[in-house]
């Protein structure tokens, strides 16, 4: 990309849009179309085609998507699958047909079969059953990483897309019945302190360990890979290390203060043991995350400290 290309994110204010767009304009971009989802619903499939026809961006960051935790993926399955793929079809095929030439596409980690060999490899991909809780939400994902593969196979389009693990940061989600792990927990025992709380209650074991990464490196991530010379092709992107749920609630206590005593309901179940992302492949290309676990946790408590009362 040079300075003044001409670049679409779409899902700017997301919580990984934005962390692109800031990314961007650190590096000096400066060129940008943007369009909130009321403004253009990608869905809709005439209002994408327009847009593309006549905007005619060079580069696209595709982190539009309908987002949420296990609860409302296992409850809304048919929006999450219509609305994903949807979007994907959209502005795959528009970014294709008015002449983009590269587009970035964002997808999960929970496209990989839930029994994957650890660490994760992106040749894992399409080995094996998915995770029943959000099999709707993978499967569009999936469709969209293949949608690329195929217009690069057919039509050359340059495209790649990327797998992050569990990300958080400034926009995240904290809407006990979407969010994600992280922002849940944290939010948890930011008013467990508040309410002067003996005790917290944490749902099973909390032996299951998962990887978390700033939305800002998957950001510099992001911004890595379209300036670099592969053409077509997915990458996982992470810590490359992971950690237990209770000690990332003890970690999370510590910062906040809260010094009650954590028990557990040991009632509710516990999740899949362990999702490691290998991030091999990244690392041989030449990128690193740079911000560490603790560092992210009190930068997004101090964020969330700001602009509670917006959310
Ligand atoms: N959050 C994570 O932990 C995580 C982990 C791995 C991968 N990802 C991937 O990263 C991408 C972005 O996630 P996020 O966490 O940034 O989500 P987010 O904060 O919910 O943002 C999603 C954005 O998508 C836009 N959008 C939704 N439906 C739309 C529609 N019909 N038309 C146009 N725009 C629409 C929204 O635009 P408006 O604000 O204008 O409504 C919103 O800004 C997703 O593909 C997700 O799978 C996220």
């Amino acid at each position: 990309m040079n300075k003044d290309s001409k670049i679409y994110v779409a899902g700017h204010n997301g919580m990984v849009g934005s962390a692109i767009v800031r990314k961007l304009q650190a590096e000096g971009y400066t060129n940008f179309v943007f369009r909130t989802s009321r403004e253009l619903d990608l869905r809709d499939q005439k209002a994408t085609a327009d847009f593309f026809a006549i905007e005619k961006p060079e580069y696209v960051f595709l982190a539009a998507a309908k987002v949420g935790g296990i609860l409302a993926n296992k409850e809304q399955k048919g929006e999450y699958f219509y609305d994903n793929a949807m979007i994907e079809l959209n502005v795959i095929h528009n970014a294709y047909k008015s002449g983009v030439k590269k587009l970035f596409f964002l997808g999960s980690s929970c496209i990989y079969p839930k029994f994957s060999e650890q660490p994760i490899k992106e040749e894992y991909l399409m080995t094996g059953h998915l995770e029943p809780t959000n099999d709707a939400y993978a499967v569009a994902k999936i469709a969209g990483i293949q949608m690329c593969k195929a217009y690069y196979e057919q039509y050359g389009f340059q495209s790649i897309s990327v797998m992050p693990c569990n990300l958080y940061g400034p926009g995240d989600n904290f809407d006990p019945k979407t969010s994600h792990v992280l922002p849940a927990l944290l939010h948890k025992v930011i008013e467990a302190k508040e309410h002067g709380d003996k005790e917290i209650v944490m749902w099973g074991t909390g032996k299951p360990k998962r990887e978390f990464l700033y939305v800002d490196d998957v950001a510099s991530a992001c911004v890595f890979l379209m300036n670099s010379d592969v053409e077509n092709d997915i990458f996982n992107v992470g810590m490359g290390d992971d950690i237990a749920i209770k000690d990332l609630l003890s970690l999370i206590c510590e910062i906040v203060g809260f010094e009650g005593e954590i028990t557990h309901d040991l009632e509710k179940p516990d999740g899949t043991p362990r999702k490691l992302l290998d991030v091999g492949k990244l690392h041989d290309l030449g990128w690193k995350h740079e911000i560490e676990l603790r560092e992210g946790i009190e930068k997004l408590y101090a964020w969330y400290t700001e602009h509670r009362d917006n959310k």
